[in-house]
């Protein structure tokens, strides 16, 4: 039996992304990944303040691309905790940060959306080099999706402050104009 749980070890550290305690994932990346899920859900928290405030606007395409991007945003959190949950790891959802729910301007909307798409940008770069640290394939595997949807997501939110401030909030229709060609 000893001869065993020592030759079973002794594979187990030939795998680098099996740790001590038996889980895919170590302690010390499931407590970043834990932390993450709190920031998808701040985003998609922070979205739906965002299409309720356009919705009380009457501007219903940014209410609609709102409510949508706050259910992706909670998407990527279930992503997350699926993924701890799959690699043995311990889920435990910590509490999510109340966000902004009064905005200036549609301009300050998506300024503030992009300062937090950049922001889960870095959060996902700073696991990623967890990631590579730990040689830790499954993780690295799992949060290359991740900073393939950053680009993407920095990118609508620049698009869409350049288009905010080109119309001005006088002709904030425009936005909505732009919006009808997206579909
Ligand atoms: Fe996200
Ligand atoms: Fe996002």
């Amino acid at each position: 039996m000893r001869l065993f749980s020592g030759a079973s070890s002794a594979i187990g550290r030939e795998n680098m992304s099996e740790t001590q305690n038996g889980s895919l994932i170590s302690p010390e990346l499931n407590t970043a990944f834990n932390e993450h899920v709190s920031a998808e859900l701040a985003a998609s928290h922070l979205y739906l303040n965002v299409a309720a405030y356009f919705g009380g606007r009457a501007l219903k395409l940014l209410s609609k691309m709102f409510f949508k991007q706050a259910e992706e945003e909670h998407a990527h959190a279930l992503k997350f905790i699926r993924y701890i949950a799959d690699t043995g790891g311990k889920v435990s959802v910590p509490a999510v940060e109340a966000q902004p729910a009064v905005f200036e301007s549609v301009e300050h909307v998506f300024q503030l959306a992009l300062e937090w798409e950049w922001d889960v940008t870095r959060r996902i770069n700073k696991l990623m080099i967890q990631a590579v640290d730990e040689k830790d394939f499954a993780a690295q595997d799992f949060l290359k999706w991740f900073v393939t949807e950053q680009v993407e997501e920095v990118k609508t939110m620049d698009d869409m402050l350049k288009v905010a401030q080109a119309s001005g909030e006088r002709n904030i229709m425009m936005v909505e104009a732009y919006l009808v060609h997206q579909d």
